[in-house]
């Protein structure tokens, strides 16, 4: 359903996200814990801007300053509740953010998983009425508060779990919280709302019987799927709705073609483009924005963020790659690192135990095992010995390294940087150079080799 079936109406929301949430033992505010490697509240006021709502009221307490300092960037009314006293008051902490003519649609900072599609028929269930529930229907309704309807099945009342009758505690029809209700109407409810309740809380939920005392049909929506309107509310719910929604980006995946030798061992911590062919082996994580061309292979346990890898690429297992360009018939592995700015031309390889960083690495040159590049320039088809490391760092100043075409560095050599080697050059192995290094020509240092006659072992007395 697209926002054009709801009404006219024009859309804010209020976010509720004052809660301290004890049960997660945290010094972190609720809201700010991770799902998928973004706030729960970010989830929330992501969807929100789905619907294209004209504003976003922050409804802060606990941890405030943490709060704001994360989302100091989105566009945002903040609204602080200073004392929790319940879910009516905290709206209420936001009352003057809201017009009368719109409709005001509630969300939940700790709900992370509610989509604009169901969101949206929330909004289309509302029609001309002046309040609409989103409600679920639970096999376990324990805890939350049940939707008491009446013999025309019209809803009378939400009763909480604490205030709750054994006979009321068996509906299993319950309040997701979610609620959309006319600007209007909700500022002439909430100031009627009282604390008379097992929680002396002023309960968000009594609006629904202000209403119905007013001659008001509530309207209400059910939930396809349960996943979505569930809160979070310790470690293990977390774990949880992470899981799902990990799952459910790796069914998408699947569905568009890739691969995923187990999609219970995968996780996306942000957000991919992927071509055809793509094969993801085990234990891989993929971070904030990544770009992954045709014919491409992961390697189990390998990480990669802000990443851009071309076609016809393998990477190898145990690989850590960040914000890196990879281009066209690379190979990568197993245990490379590529750190920061490095960019890999075609055909480029990067083997065991090498770690790169700011550096460009040229059409088809090798560096296959054991080193440390950095700050470098490298042409073509250049091969890197084994333990060649670019000394880039004269603790104070980073300095470059430019290596020509057709180079080849010896195993074991060190290169003191600023530094430039010629194209064609060959460097002998176990040099240490500290002056550039001329092109087509061998350059070397090293120590003579000696052998001692007649030198014996020390060895221990009988
Ligand atoms: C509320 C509903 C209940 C529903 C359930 C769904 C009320 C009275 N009850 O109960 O019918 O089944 O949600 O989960 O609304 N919050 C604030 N400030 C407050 C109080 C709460 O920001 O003063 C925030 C909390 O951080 C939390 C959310 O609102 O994210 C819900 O509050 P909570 O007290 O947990 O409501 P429930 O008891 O679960
Ligand atoms: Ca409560």
């Amino acid at each position: 359903m697209n926002t054009k079936t709801r009404s006219k109406k024009k859309l804010q929301v209020v976010i509720l996200a004052a809660g301290k949430g004890t049960r997660m033992y945290s010094n972190l505010p609720k809201v700010l814990h991770k799902l998928a490697g973004k706030s729960l509240v970010e989830h929330v006021i992501e969807s929100a801007e789905e619907l294209k709502a004209e504003s976003i009221s922050l409804i802060y307490g606990h941890g405030g300053e943490q709060v704001k300092n994360l989302l100091i960037d989105r566009q945002l009314i903040w609204c602080e509740q200073k004392e929790q006293l319940g879910t009516g008051h905290a709206v209420q902490q936001a009352i003057d953010t809201v017009d009368d003519s719109a409709n005001v649609l509630i969300l939940y900072g700790d709900v992370p998983l509610l989509s604009s599609e169901t969101l949206n028929k929330l909004l289309a269930a509302k029609q001309s009425s002046s309040i609409a529930l989103l409600t679920a229907n639970l096999d376990d309704p324990q805890g939350y508060g049940r939707i008491v309807r009446n013999s025309e099945s019209k809803i009378e009342k939400i009763v909480e779990q604490k205030d709750a009758s054994e006979a009321i505690k068996q509906i299993t029809e319950i309040n997701t919280g979610v609620m959309v209700v006319d600007g209007d109407k909700l500022k002439q409810w909430l100031i009627r709302i009282g604390n008379n309740n097992a929680q002396g809380e002023y309960y968000l939920t009594d609006l629904i019987e202000l209403a119905i005392v007013e001659g008001e049909v509530v309207q209400s929506c059910i939930v396809d799927d349960n996943k979505e309107i569930e809160g979070i509310n310790n470690k293990i719910q977390l774990a949880e709705l992470e899981r799902e929604y990990q799952k459910r980006q790796a069914y998408r995946l699947m569905k568009e073609g890739v691969t995923l030798r187990d999609p219970s061992r995968f996780d996306l911590r942000g957000t991919i483009e992927v071509g055809h062919d793509v094969i993801i082996d085990i234990n891989v994580i993929i971070e904030g924005h990544c770009k992954i061309g045709s014919n491409v292979t992961i390697g189990a346990n390998t990480i990669i963020k802000d990443i851009t890898i071309d076609d016809n690429v393998e990477i190898l297992e145990n690989c850590i790659l960040d914000k890196s360009t990879i281009a066209n018939g690379c190979h990568i592995g197993p245990f490379s690192r590529l750190r920061p700015d490095t960019k890999l031309d075609d055909n480029a390889k990067v083997g065991n135990f090498v770690e790169i960083k700011k550096s460009h690495i040229a059409k088809g040159s090798k560096v296959n095992h054991l080193s440390y590049i950095g700050d470098t320039e490298m042409g073509e088809n250049v091969n890197i010995g084994a333990g060649t490391i670019t000394c880039n760092y004269d603790g104070a100043y980073k300095h470059l390294t430019k290596i020509g075409d057709n180079a080849f560095i010896g195993s074991n050599t060190a290169l003191v940087a600023p530094i430039e080697i010629g194209h064609g050059a060959t460097i002998g192995a176990g040099s240490t150079l500290s002056r550039n290094a001329e092109a087509d020509k061998l350059t070397f240092t090293r120590a003579g080799q000696k052998t001692l006659d007649g030198w014996k072992r020390p060895s221990k007395q009988k």
